[in-house]
């Protein structure tokens, strides 16, 4: 089945959530500190006529770390190239890469932390001293070849920040952490998709997608969409709340903007009475992989308290007990945080 509140994927529907992109700063909504930061950098760095600085970001899927790539490059009037991680394999691979850019323009390296090895040390280099080292040939006749590179800015995009190397880590000149949206920042991002999508919505309506959106604009806005189409089929012109709430409800979404998922993860947690349980025992029972289950589900459950990482596990919270209606027993009350 799929999850309407999954996440990363280059999928059809990412084609048409480009025209819901926005790309342009007075667009792009929340994540105050990061932009008043990167404003400043911006401005500093085209005063000097100069690159700007190596850009990390990194936080769970949808929360905007591409779109805010784009709107860098916007910003800095300069030419961006995307590519992810995976689709580099070989050291050669990059070496193209970056021996196509130009002065001033902007690499940005999706999944930054599943770069090989091989190919992570060619980059750290490129990005200290703008130069690469490369092999050609082998055996005795092998000859080292060094090829100067322009100025340019690597923007990295992460889920992982934990699984990326120290020296490579330590070049980026900035590290952004992306937070979880509000509920008034997602009915805003809504409110101007559907600007966009040609179809009014009213306000009652955004804040109850908002509600339930995983604090992920990249939720929130594929909510719009199918909600969108329950207001198209029963020829309403706007999208009202009445049937924003009945398609949610059809769309099995509950209030807290978990999915089944979460439920699952949730119960599994209160099923353990109070005891922490190991991620590999949790990604068993869930069948999915480690990743998913802490890039994916958990961040979102630890920001709002319900869930609890500890050195031995993951465990529910007294929140998680409220938030399902299941009673603490005495046994499990001490254990809880
Ligand atoms: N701050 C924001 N304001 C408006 N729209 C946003 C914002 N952040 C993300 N979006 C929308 O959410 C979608 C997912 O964002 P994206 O940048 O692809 O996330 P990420 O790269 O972090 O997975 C995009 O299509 C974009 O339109
Ligand atoms: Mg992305």
């Amino acid at each position: 089945m799929e999850r309407i509140v999954e996440i990363e994927k280059f999928d059809a529907e990412e084609s048409s959530e480009i025209t819901l992109r926005p790309d342009i700063w007075s667009e792009y909504i929340g994540q105050e500190q990061i932009k008043k930061n990167l404003g400043v950098f911006i401005e500093a760095s085209k005063k000097r006529e100069e690159a700007l600085d190596h850009v990390l970001f990194f936080g769970p899927p949808g929360l905007g770390k591409t779109t805010l790539a784009l709107i860098i490059a916007n910003e800095m009037n300069a030419n961006i190239k995307v590519t992810a991680a995976p689709m580099i394999e070989k050291s050669g691979d990059l070496a193209a890469i970056l021996t196509n850019l130009e002065e001033g323009d902007i690499l940005f390296i999706d999944e930054i932390h599943r770069l090989s090895p091989a190919v992570e040390e060619i980059l750290y280099s490129s990005m200290e001293d703008f130069r690469i080292d490369i092999i050609i040939g082998s055996g005795p006749a092998a000859q080292t070849v060094k090829i100067d590179l322009p100025r340019f800015t690597l923007i990295g995009a992460t889920t992982r920040a934990g699984m990326l190397s120290n020296p490579l880590r330590d070049r980026f000149g900035m590290n952004f952490r992306m937070q979880f949206y509000t509920p008034d920042e997602l009915a805003k991002i809504i409110s101007q998709a559907s600007l966009k999508l040609d179809k009014e919505i009213i306000h009652e309506a955004c804040i109850e997608i908002a509600k339930r959106s995983r604090g992920t604009p990249r939720i929130a806005l594929r909510l719009l969409r199918r909600v969108r189409d329950f207001a198209d089929v029963a020829d309403e012109s706007d999208i009202l709340y009445s049937r924003t709430q009945y398609a949610l409800n059809e769309l099995g979404i509950n209030s807290h903007g978990f999915d089944e998922m979460d439920i699952r993860l949730l119960n599994l947690l209160i099923s353990a009475k109070g005891k922490a349980m190991g991620l590999s025992t949790i990604a068993a029972a869930l069948s999915e992989d480690e990743g998913t289950v802490e890039d994916v589900l958990e961040p979102y459950l630890i920001a709002n308290g319900y869930l609890e990482r500890t050195a031995k596990g993951r465990k529910a919270t007294r929140s998680t007990y409220e938030i399902l209606d299941i009673p603490i027993e005495q046994a499990e009350e001490e254990r809880l945080f």
